[in-house]
């Protein structure tokens, strides 16, 4: 196997060598043949890394399936992943075998003719973690080379595996201070002879970097930090010195002010430079952050690094001085484009700020900066400053503000695709606005927990209308009057083919469905990757996979999968046939409440791989899942004063409900009003002594007090009764413990 392998990347190498220099001459452009990588291979009919290759694309030149078959699509073999929480990573296929990453860093090796489990690596985390995991416990990806696999767990180790047995070659903690709110979701990626790894963190209290290690044996070769630790150093590596002076010397240094690097990553072979983007500023807002002012570099920046070094090359701060969680990290894609008639290499790039960034990807140099969906936090990027031009409505430190896009982004770590024939870049893009305002109660800092300091909401649909229904949003003046002069609030998603030349969008698919306005009309569309035959392929959280051509966005196919959908799909081919394959299985930020229409609520949210092939039948579903129509009548009275319910829900607030969303729809994250009496009974267990911590809820013992804890059983509790009460609004005998709100 490996002497054919080997002998395949030979072939594969001249190829690529040939390709190479055909660019080069048609370019005009001087350069040699691209310096090769472990990362670099595009061998036949392989996807390498998540994003197919080092361009991380979502781009395959396979073309077996194509506009006029692909309606034949159907079943080859499904495996099930053993887990129920989110799936958010594309699967690799090298040598007939596929490797799958899961959630806490499992690894699954699977034969990718049958389906057939080769191996299981379980990296036993310790899953207390989990409640350090702001947007639940995912993981975005794992890379394979030189025989090894690697993948990071949930607790931050990086783990070197073989890829014949999925034993155990190295493994190392990346994790600088486990006393923080750290953990690992994201994929890890290559260099010509490092493994890069970043971490999460950022609306905890995590300071951000990325650390690559070598890939024989582990060793720490760099690590570069995105923010300075304080205004006088220590500098561990010398940017951070000049990235000081954009904070203010008494800035919160003490939170840890975020730029973690939690997703998209890619590595150019020839140019020898690492890219990534850094996450949202922590406490988000400014005042308090950086009193000050000033850029607070390198948070929502592009950075790139010298791969062997770790030192910048440039870097491009996307939101200077973010108060609205614009993380730059969503995947980044390298594509090479003519702009005003010169081939440039640029990088592509749609965060959740809205704007879609092209760079040189050698100089850093700003192409184009261009709304992709509606933005009010700034009206333009300024062609001269390459700077965005802030407005009056982003500010909300003085009094409630909707601004666009909102704390779920235009677009986040759903991977978009680029297609280098059609020349169009394929987004799920979010079209949201999210009110934000400042808290009554002075900012206490609490190590290892949620410290974002700012409320924020986005509108959403109830009983037809738009509104905002957080306790806390009710001090605000109705949405009506913070709307005014705004965009539409209303919550929608689009498949968005995107012209990154001319800057404009060339078609749209609205992907909203039933849910435009709703929260999930943001989780409905998933990640995407597109293929040489002028294909574009989307998963929903309605369990169907769609299927559009490339160039006009015709629907050319819907599969039904039965799994609700997040991940992008790829493709590869053995044997002559070309297989489409997608991790299905809904959470994460997003899909944490999965109401009617949601393969999740229809089926439940077993995870699987499901593999389709030209003439297979169609895809087994899961066996449906019964829901009781009516809101359960809580199975206990209230619980304590209204002071302790106000409590209860201000703690709720900081350290729940980023995952228990509560939207009452059957979530997968269970929604607490509706818990049974045994669950009741057991709530202290659950929340501080990890009663269900193999499922996903991590111990808050380090964080949360007894009292605290019966403080948000209370608040649960008042939640669920209010609940009740609005669906039976017949007169009850409930006895009433707490006083009657008077703020509505
Ligand atoms: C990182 C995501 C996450 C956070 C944050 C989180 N939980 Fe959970 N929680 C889960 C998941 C996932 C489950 C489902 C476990 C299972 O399937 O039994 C769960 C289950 C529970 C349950 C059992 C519910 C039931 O009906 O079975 C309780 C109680 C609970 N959580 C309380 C809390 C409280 C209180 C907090 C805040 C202090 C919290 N959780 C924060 C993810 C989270």
């Amino acid at each position: 196997m490996i002497t054919r392998y080997f002998q395949q990347s030979l072939v594969v190498l001249m190829r690529v060598v040939l390709i190479c220099a055909i660019l080069v001459i048609s370019a005009g452009i001087a350069g040699g043949a691209a310096e090769r990588s472990p990362s670099a291979e595009v061998e036949s009919g392989a996807w390498l890394t998540s994003g197919g290759d080092w361009r991380q694309s979502y781009y395959s030149p396979l073309s077996l399936i194509n506009a006029s078959n692909v309606s034949g699509l159907g079943y080859a073999w499904s495996y099930d992943l053993e887990t129920t929480l989110g799936l958010e990573a594309t699967p690799v296929v090298v040598d007939g075998v596929m490797y799958a990453s899961a959630p806490w860093g499992f690894v699954h090796a699977v034969d990718a003719r049958t389906g057939k489990r080769l191996w299981r690596f379980d990296p036993q985390v310790d899953a207390s973690i989990a409640s350090k995991a702001c947007c639940g416990v995912v993981n975005r990806g794992l890379t394979v080379a030189e025989g090894r696999v690697f993948v990071a767990s949930t607790d931050g180790r990086l783990f070197s595996l073989d890829t014949k047995t999925g034993k155990v070659l190295w493994q190392t903690d990346t994790i600088i201070d486990h006393s923080r709110g750290y953990s690992v979701t994201g994929g890890v990626f290559l260099t010509k002879d490092s493994v890069v790894i970043g971490n999460s963190g950022a609306d905890l209290d995590a300071r951000g970097y990325v650390s690559a290690y070598t890939i024989r044996d582990g060793r720490l070769q760099w690590r570069f930090f995105t923010v300075p630790a304080s205004a006088r150093g220590p500098f561990e590596n010398p940017e951070l010195k000049a990235a000081a002076r954009t904070w203010d010397a008494n800035s919160r240094w003490e939170v840890g002010l975020g730029g973690t690097v939690w997703d998209g990553m890619a590595y150019d072979p020839q140019l020898n430079l690492i890219y990534f983007g850094t996450g949202n500023a922590q406490m988000l807002n400014q005042e308090l952050r950086s009193p000050s002012g000033g850029d607070n570099l390198f948070v929502c920046s592009l950075i790139a690094l010298h791969a062997d070094t770790g030192r910048m090359a440039w870097y491009y701060q996307e939101v200077p001085g973010d108060q609205w969680d614009y993380d730059a990290v969503a995947p980044i894609i390298l594509a090479d484009l003519t702009i005003r008639r010169r081939v440039r290499k640029v990088l592509l790039h749609a965060p959740k700020d809205g704007f879609f960034y092209v760079l040189d990807r050698a100089n850093g140099e700003l192409l184009s900066a261009e709304p992709y969906v509606p933005v009010t936090w700034a009206n333009r990027v300024d062609k001269v400053t390459d700077r965005p031009m802030i407005t009056e409505q982003a500010d909300y430190s003085h009094q409630p503000r909707l601004v666009f896009p909102g704390t779920a982004g235009a677009h986040l770590w759903q991977p978009m695709a680029f297609n280098p024939t059609i020349k169009l870049v394929y987004i799920p893009a979010i079209e949201a606005g999210d009110v934000f305002w400042m808290p009554k109660q002075p900012f206490v800092y609490e190590q290892g927990a949620g410290n974002r300091n700012v409320l924020n909401e986005w509108p959403t649909l109830s009983e037809g209308k738009l509104s905002l229904q957080s306790q806390e949003s009710k001090e605000l003046p109705p949405l009506s009057e913070l709307a005014r002069g705004q965009p539409d609030p209303t919550i929608r998603g689009f498949l968005r083919a995107w012209d990154p030349v001319e800057n404009r969008v060339a078609w749209q698919v609205e992907t909203s469905d039933r849910w435009a306005g709703e929260t999930n009309a943001m989780a409905n569309g998933g990640g995407v990757m597109t293929t040489a035959s002028g294909l574009v392929f989307q998963g929903r959280s309605t369990g169907y996979l769609h299927v559009y051509r490339a160039d006009d966005g015709q629907s050319l196919a819907q599969i039904k999968i039965g799994t609700s959908i997040m991940a992008a799909p790829m493709t590869y081919e053995l044997d002559g046939a070309q297989y489409i394959a997608v991790m299905a299985g809904f959470g994460g930020a997003l899909g944490g409440a999965a109401p009617e229409g949601t393969a999740a609520y229809r089926y439940g949210n077993a995870g699987r791989i499901v593999t389709l092939r030209l003439g297979g039948g169609p895809v087994p579903l899961p066996p449906e899942v019964s829901h009781a129509a009516d809101f359960p009548r809580p199975p206990l009275e209230r619980l304590g004063t209204a002071e302790l319910v106000e409590r209860g829900n201000e703690l709720f607030r900081r350290n729940c409900n980023r995952c228990h969303l509560n939207t009452g729809a059957g979530g997968v994250v269970p929604d607490l009003r509706r818990m049974s009496a045994q669950t009741h009974a057991e709530f202290a267990d659950i929340v501080l002594r990890g009663k269900r911590v193999s499922k996903g809820m991590g111990s808050f013992a380090q964080i949360l007090s007894e009292d605290d804890v019966n403080a948000i059983h209370a608040a649960m509790v008042d939640a669920a009764w209010q609940e009740y009460e609005r669906e039976h609004p017949a007169p009850h005998s409930v006895p009433h413990a707490v006083e009657p709100d008077r703020s509505r």
